[in-house]
């Protein structure tokens, strides 16, 4: 029980090198005998809480991914961004240009992004009619084009990289043509 709790920490001890030192002390102790588990509580000042701490934190970390933006200028940005926030939450948070004019309500393309490499496009959901819709109208349009709002982070999707196009085409703006009183 006791080992098998370690071995499960024992993963974390990567990440930070005086777990690491406390685990392999305490294992070593305990398996030579030398002291009981209460014992080794006492003796070793690393609280649980300590643990716990630092099992959480690399949880956090664990649960991000890696993206990449380019501009138009070819200008990357790396940013992480948290399994199940969408592509264009990340890029706002990150001050990154990606307009995004409906806030992901499936009602414009401004939240245009080209995934650099089929790899990552083929992990993608499929697109729904709405999104397709919205992309058709897309200025810029590629075959590996998907809206931002609707890509979702998750761990298959870690290294992706996103190509913002030159231009956006607003229809608020663009595509509005006044009737003639
Ligand atoms: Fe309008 Fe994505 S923000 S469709």
């Amino acid at each position: 029980m006791f080992r098998s709790k370690l071995a499960q920490v024992g993963f974390w001890m990567v990440k930070d090198s005086k777990i690491g030192r406390f685990i392999s002390e305490t294992r070593t102790e305990y398996l030579r005998g030398s002291s009981s588990p209460l014992q080794l509580l006492k003796k070793h000042p690393f609280s649980t809480t300590a643990a716990d701490k630092a099992h959480e934190e690399a949880n956090q970390e664990r649960e991000k991914i890696s993206v990449t933006f380019v501009d138009k200028d070819g200008e990357e940005k790396v940013i992480k961004v948290p399994i199940g926030m969408s592509m264009l939450e990340a890029a706002h948070e990150n001050d990154i240009e990606l307009e995004g004019a409906c806030e992901g309500s499936l009602a414009c393309s401004t939240c245009h992004v080209i995934v650099m490499d089929m790899e990552h496009y083929n992990k993608l959901e499929d697109p729904t009619d709405e999104e397709n819709d919205m992309l058709d109208l897309a200025f810029g349009l590629t075959e590996t084009s998907r809206l931002g709002c609707q890509v979702i982070a998750k761990p298959e999707l870690d290294g992706l990289r996103l190509a913002l196009p030159a231009a956006t085409r607003n229809f608020a703006v663009d595509g509005y043509v006044p009737k003639p009183h």
